[in-house]
Formats: C-alpha cells, sequence, structure tokens
C-alpha cells in the first residue's frame, strides 16, 4: 500500500541488516532515524542483552511496544524494529500506520551466519542457537510477509544496494508522491 507522508519501517530477522541499511537511507534521504532497540536501550540505561538477563524478555517486549507506541505517526523518518516486535498484534497495526514496511529477508544459512557473528543476541544464547534461529524464522516469516508492503532479499546485496533498492521501490510505489513523501526532492 502506497504510504506517502509517512516513514519508512524497516522490519526482518535478526541479520537482516536493518541497522545499518536504516543508517544508508538515513544518508541517502536526510531523514530522521529512530530505533526501537535504542529507545529500550536508553529507556533501561542498559544494553539489551543486560535487559534481556536483569528483566527478561517479557518486560523487553513491553518496553519495546512502549518505544513503538512513542514514535511519531505523522512526522516522516526512518524506522528501525528489533527482530520480534512483529510477534504482538498491537504492534503490528502501529507499524503499518507509522509508513510503508520494509522486510529485509535472506535464506536462514547467511541470516543467522550474520546474526551470531556479533555474539551479543540475547536470544541465541542458548544450548542450540542454530536450532532455535530456525524456529524462530519460520514463525516469524509468514507474519513480516503479512504486513510488508516491499519486500527486499539482501543476501547478495551490499547495505548500500539495500538502500538504493528501497528508495527505487518507494518511487515505483508512490507514483505521484506529495509534498509530504518522506523521500525528501532531492534523494528521489
Ligand atoms: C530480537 C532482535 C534484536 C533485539 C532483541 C530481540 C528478536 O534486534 O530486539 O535481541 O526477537 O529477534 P535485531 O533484530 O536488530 O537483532
Amino acid at each position: 500500500m502506497n504510504r506517502a507522508g509517512k516513514s519508512i519501517v524497516l522490519i526482518g530477522m535478526m541479520g537482516a541488516g536493518k541497522s545499518s541499511v536504516g543508517r544508508c537511507l538515513q544518508q541517502r534521504t536526510g531523514l530522521v532515524l529512530r530505533d526501537t532497540d535504542q529507545i529500550v536501550g536508553e529507556k533501561f540505561g542498559r544494553s539489551i542483552s543486560e535487559i534481556f538477563s536483569k528483566y527478561g524478555e517479557k518486560r523487553f517486549r513491553e518496553a519495546e511496544s512502549e518505544a513503538l507506541h512513542g514514535l511519531p505517526v505523522n512526522q516522516p523518518g526512518i524506522v528501525v524494529t528489533g527482530g520480534g516486535i512483529v510477534w504482538r498484534e498491537e504492534n503490528v497495526d502501529l507499524l503499518q500506520r507509522l509508513g510503508t514496511v520494509v522486510w529485509l529477508e535472506a535464506d536462514e544459512a547467511t541470516l543467522f551466519e550474520r546474526a551470531s557473528r556479533s555474539g551479543q543476541r540475547p536470544l541465541l544464547q542458548t544450548e542450540n542457537p542454530r536450532k532455535v534461529f530456525s524456529q524462530m524464522l519460520q514463525a516469524r516469516r509468514p507474519l513480516y510477509a503479512k504486513i510488508a508492503d516491499i519486500r527486499i532479499n539482501t543476501a547478495v546485496l551490499t547495505d548500500e544496494e539495500v538502500a538504493v533498492a528501497i528508495l527505487s521501490k518507494l518511487r515505483r510505489l508512490r507514483r505521484n508522491p506529495g509534498p509530504g513523501s518522506p523521500i525528501p526532492a532531492t534523494a528521489r
């Protein structure tokens, strides 16, 4: 659906490249970048791993929804989300209200390799992270697919190429961008 005047909302599994693609989009468009993990981290004054281990996933999910609720609906920007944000139904409505939802996807092996690289993902600190990851991905893929307006396979693209592909798809989606378009004229 065309949501001119709204944000570009990045969703997808850990390792999809949402944060780095978000930064590329920010540089290309000059729009404000809003990152739900960052907002939650700042609220607690802790890293996401610390929040999970000290307060648990449930508390993290509550804070994640609160962060999403706090985002401005009518101020275009780039919104970067955590991979699990689609799990709560209330979040899905909000994500769609914020703007054009872009799903960054890749094959499972690529996503897992990228996600485990940093060693920072709390949900992968388990005995069998590969299996946990696989189950999470299977459960989430239909949710990402359901709400995405745009879908990009990031497996063989650089972050810059992904950003370019998103902007190009957005242009096509927004044939007649009005003055409220989230893409400034300079970046079109
Ligand atoms: C999570 C993904 C993380 C972070 C948290 C939970 C998930 O964000 O929100 O560790 O449930 O997939 P990234 O997708 O940026 O890794």
